[in-house]
């Protein structure tokens, strides 16, 4: 069975690949690069032995899209990764967040709704959630005004999905994501941030190896424990697999309805203080950290309820917080600068 793979080359997209790949599915990975590196399929063969279809095409192009499921007649299902994502620069160009998350996913769903069976996944985020009223947070919390222009193309995106799978044979899994880090444990793939990292965990790791002088910590005066933000850490090898088990879900047309929506974290929140505790521990280095105002956006807390990802997905995160810190550091340390 043929899976095309959007920004099968980024960070998620690369390690579901590998998953994908060892559980028998035929991928094709489609990528344009622009956050990404072609090396990154070396990695896939050294983990799989085996190098999946690559086709570099940018998805705001219509003519691409509609070249891609001509030449390959038999895809069946999509996971659809490719997607602009910093939340700052969506900020400052939000035409270029929709125009590539919003345009590339209707392009992508015209040509799935000519297959007479189609499966998709889409990549939403908890960014949709807000600062949730209560924790953990369940698939049933409200739905609040996104922050930015790219947290809105998930909530555009997932309205789209909705609407389409009313009137077509498309059935559809979102799977909304909490915080990905880690790596493979070969450190053959991982996450490469272009440019300052966004995220917590690639900065802790590039400052402990010297790329960054010192990391900042924002704000020590929220409502928390030790008054530093709190989010729900999910290793990339258990997020790429709940990609593979919706697909089989949907493939086995097991799904209760034409759209179905997950959390994907691990259920435990961990403080900014505790993680970097836990990676001073898994690593043996003392990181240079210090704490600055908070950061403009950001929420207090956020963590998964993934009672309904357990029971009806059949899917719970595996590994830790420290095996994942472990992972990410393994990989740092191999990134060739
Ligand atoms: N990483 C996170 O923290 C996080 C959290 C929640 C949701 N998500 C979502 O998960 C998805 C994957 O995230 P990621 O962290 O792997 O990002 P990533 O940037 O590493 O991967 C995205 C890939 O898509 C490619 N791409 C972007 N636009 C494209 C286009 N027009 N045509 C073809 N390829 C294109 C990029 O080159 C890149 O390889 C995104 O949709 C993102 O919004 C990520």
């Amino acid at each position: 069975m043929k899976i095309l793979v959007t920004g099968g080359l980024g960070f998620i997209g690369s390690h579901t690949v590998v998953e994908l790949q060892n559980e028998g599915f035929d991928v094709v990975v489609v990528d344009n690069l622009s956050n990404s590196s072609e090396k990154v399929l070396d990695g896939i063969v050294a983990i799989t032995g085996k190098k999946p279809i690559f086709e570099k095409i940018d998805l705001r192009e219509k003519e691409s899209v509609q070249g891609l499921f001509n030449k390959y007649q038999d895809i069946s299902g999509v996971i659809h990764f490719a997607a602009s994502k910093a939340v700052g620069e969506s900020v400052e160009n939000p035409l270029l967040y929709y125009e590539n998350n919003i345009n590339a996913l209707i392009y992508l769903l015209q040509e799935l709704q000519k297959i007479p069976k189609a499966h998709f996944i889409f990549s939403s985020s908890c960014t949709v959630y807000g600062q949730a009223e209560k924790m953990p947070i369940t698939e049933n919390a409200p739905v609040q005004k996104a922050l930015s222009p790219y947290g809105n193309t998930k909530q555009i995106g997932e309205e789209i999905i909705q609407d389409v799978t009313k009137v077509s044979a498309i059935d559809a899994i979102l799977l909304r994501y909490f915080n990905p880090i880690g790596a493979h444990s070969s450190a053959f793939i991982g996450e490469l941030p272009l440019g300052v990292p966004q995220n917590l965990v690639p900065f802790i790791t590039q400052t402990a190896i010297g790329v960054r002088e010192q990391l900042s910590v924002f704000g020590d005066d929220y409502p928390t424990s030790d008054g530093t933000a709190i989010r729900d850490y999910i290793h990339v090898i258990d997020l790429a697999q709940a990609h593979v088990v919706a697909l089989k879900r949907l493939i086995e047309s097991k799904n209760a309805e034409k759209v179905e929506i997950f959390n994907i974290g691990t259920g435990k929140g961990s403080s900014v203080l505790e993680v970097i505790t836990a990676f001073e521990k898994v690593s043996g280095k003392k990181l240079n950290y210090k704490i600055v105002g908070r950061r403009e956006g950001d929420i207090t807390t956020a963590y998964a309820n993934t009672d309904k990802a357990n029971s009806v997905l059949g899917w719970k995160a595996k590994l830790t917080l420290e095996e994942a810190l472990a992972s990410a550091w393994k990989w740092e340390q191999k990134i060739k600068r």
